[in-house]
């Protein structure tokens, strides 16, 4: 009896190890995609039609969309942070569609390859699905991939529209899309097409210009630099953010400590139209495949849900054919709850919800929503077709991964060479009142001093490599301005520098340059009620003044800053922006290599 109580105990372990391993099997091996024709009842390997690449996207599109479950959908339409994926596993379990790193959620090894490793990483776990459908990977690579140690930096958006130039702007889009081609990522978060109108906002800089106009000038160019041509695509460009947040009101911001960035717009439809509206019907035309929505509201109403302006106008006004995506939490900032903002931000026009966090219970709320007729079978059926169109235009069930070789793109001396001549053309002469510019290589002592004088982290402002930026000269190939201005002097100058501006000559030399300027900030934490230099900068600016027959003032800036009432006796002053890795650029036209022909992007008064 007891022997048969073992047996059967043990025959019962059996079975639940053989059930265990069967589980294990079915969630861990590759699948092969199996099809099988309802009518012939003949099964194919991997041959359905969708995965051809020699048929037209919309075939494509329509076969896989007929082969998906309404959770296969549903999975399409998140957007998840990686570092809130609590399982990579996840992504096959919830199908999900699409993944990013916003800023600062990189992988531990932040080198390129590191990132190349990541996302081949997470490209597998979709090949364990049973549609195989790739992963859109975004991120805000919006001066450059600069979330990746060694990328090259270009300049922030604002120095581009000093340089109005759109075949530049092509160039440094095109570079900054095969940097992020090489690591495996094929969606940015960019163009910014905001029209910022007060220098008080945090984000002035991602944008080009304070003017509609110039604005409008360069997205063509940066859309088309990103996307490449239809025939070969590169990655997916974004255009946001939809609609009109450089026009929001100080003081309504509703998120903690933030004043102006994701507040409530007042305008009438007529200047949101002719004011912000106009680049993205421009990028329309382009064929931009995403826009991001803002933050904002548009006279107390939350954009997330705006179905007038998602819908009516973008989709139906414009004829935008590619996919809406939200912004960071954008839609649960409507007001009521997770369900409710869910399903309002789906019917009135967003196709993917950028969710950072909770995706299975986005999961549960779309089904719940599907199942109650909250969310049409056409609503969901519209959104899925718009990402998938995206993914097949983009080559992403086509495109073999990157491999290492790729890698030599990311940071390359070609990359850099746009990238200065980037910061070259975005110098803005703001004075010149005694005709001091351009100096001369042979000067015989050059004083510099100033915070932004060798800081690397704080010529590349925010959004460089952690969200808010970073501080110092750890960027691998980067040059300060400093060492820019070393390289390019004649063998005859003595350039001394002192940080602090602590000179102890007992001459006057005959040129001082202070290079200071704001500390790296990003989006509401760079929301400033006045910005202007600190008492430190002007310290240092007064000391070279006086160590100094001819003072030239760098000011690296994200916007335009109040110098009014202490400008006066400093005879030269020259705007940088945040030019980025390639210091160099500065020293290439202060010392008349080339001319100086940026225009102001901004009011700047003085
Ligand atoms: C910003 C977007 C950005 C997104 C992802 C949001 O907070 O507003 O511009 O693309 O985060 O990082
Ligand atoms: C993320 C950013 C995002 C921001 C929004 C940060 O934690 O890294 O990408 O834009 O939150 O608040």
């Amino acid at each position: 009896m007891r022997i048969n109580i073992n047996r059967n105990i043990f025959i019962v372990l059996l079975l639940v190890l053989l059930v265990a391993w069967f589980w294990w099997a079915y969630n861990n091996l590759d699948k092969p995609a199996i099809f099988c024709d309802e009518q012939t009842e003949i099964c194919d390997q991997n041959t359905a039609l969708y995965l051809d690449a020699s048929r037209s996207v919309d075939e494509r599109v329509e076969d896989l969309l007929a082969r998906m479950t309404l959770e296969e959908k549903i999975g399409q339409l998140a957007l998840i942070d990686r570092s809130n994926l609590s399982n990579s596993e996840d992504i096959a379990r919830y199908n999900l569609g699409a993944l990013l790193s916003g800023g600062g959620s990189l992988p531990e090894d932040r080198t390129a390859a590191g990132w190349q490793a990541m996302t081949a990483e997470y490209q597998s776990y979709t090949k364990k699905t049973r549609l195989k459908i790739p992963l859109l990977y975004g991120v805000d690579a919006i001066h450059g991939h600069a979330n990746v140690l060694g990328a090259t930096v270009f300049p922030h958006q604002i120095g581009l529209g000093a340089t109005n130039d759109p075949d530049l702007v092509r160039r440094v889009y095109e570079a900054t899309a095969r940097e992020l081609m090489a690591t495996g990522v094929y969606w940015n978060f960019a163009p910014s097409l905001d029209v910022p109108k007060d220098q008080r906002w945090g984000r002035v800089y991602e944008a080009f210009s304070g003017d509609a106009r110039r604005v409008d000038g360069l997205t063509a160019s940066s859309i088309i630099g990103l996307q490449g041509e239809p025939s070969s695509p590169l990655v997916l460009a974004t255009a946001k953010h939809y609609l009109g947040g450089g026009a929001a009101i100080w003081g309504s911001s509703d998120t903690e400590d933030y004043k102006i960035d994701q507040g409530d717009i007042e305008l009438s439809e007529q200047l949101l139209r002719s004011e912000h509206l106009l680049p993205f019907q421009t990028a329309v035309e382009a064929g931009v495949g995403s826009v991001m929505v803002a933050l904002n509201s548009w006279q107390g109403k939350k954009l997330s849900s705006h179905t007038y302006l998602l819908t009516d106008v973008l989709k139906g006004e414009l004829g935008f054919t590619g996919f809406v995506v939200s912004d960071w939490y954008g839609v649960y900032e409507i007001p009521g709850n997770d369900y409710l903002n869910t399903v309002a931000a789906i019917n009135s026009g967003v196709d993917m919800v950028m969710l950072p966090k909770d995706y299975k219970k986005f999961a549960a709320d779309m089904l719940h929503a599907k199942q109650s007729g909250k969310i049409s079978d056409s609503r969901l059926d519209d959104a899925v077709r718009r990402v998938l169109r995206a993914k097949f235009a983009l080559g992403l069930f086509d495109r073999e991964a990157p491999a290492p070789a790729d890698l030599e793109v990311v940071g390359s001396d070609e990359h850099r060479a746009i990238a200065r001549e980037a910061v070259r053309k975005s110098l803005v002469v703001l004075k010149d009142s005694r005709d001091i510019l351009p100096l001369s290589k042979d000067v015989q002592t050059l004083l510099v001093a100033g915070s932004a004088a060798d800081n690397v982290g704080q010529q590349c402002g925010g959004w460089t490599v952690e969200w808010q930026g970073i501080d110092g000269n750890w960027l691998p190939g980067a040059t300060s301005i400093l060492s820019g201005l070393k390289q390019t002097v004649s063998s005859k100058t003595e350039v001394i520098y002192e940080r602090d501006g602590n000179f102890t000559l007992s001459d006057k030399a005959d040129v001082g340059i202070a290079i200071i300027g704001e500390k790296p900030y990003a989006e509401g934490a760079g929301d400033n009620a006045d910005p202007r230099l600190s008492t430190e900068d002007l310290a240092v600016i007064a000391k070279v003044r006086q160590s100094s027959d001819k003072l030239v003032v760098i000011i690296i800036s994200g916007r335009a800053l109040n110098i009014k009432t202490q400008a006066r006796n400093w005879e030269a002053i020259v705007a940088a922006w945040l030019p980025g890795t390639e210091g160099q650029g500065v020293a290439d036209v202060l010392f008349g290599g080339y001319p100086f022909t940026g225009a102001l992007p901004v009011p700047w008064e003085l």
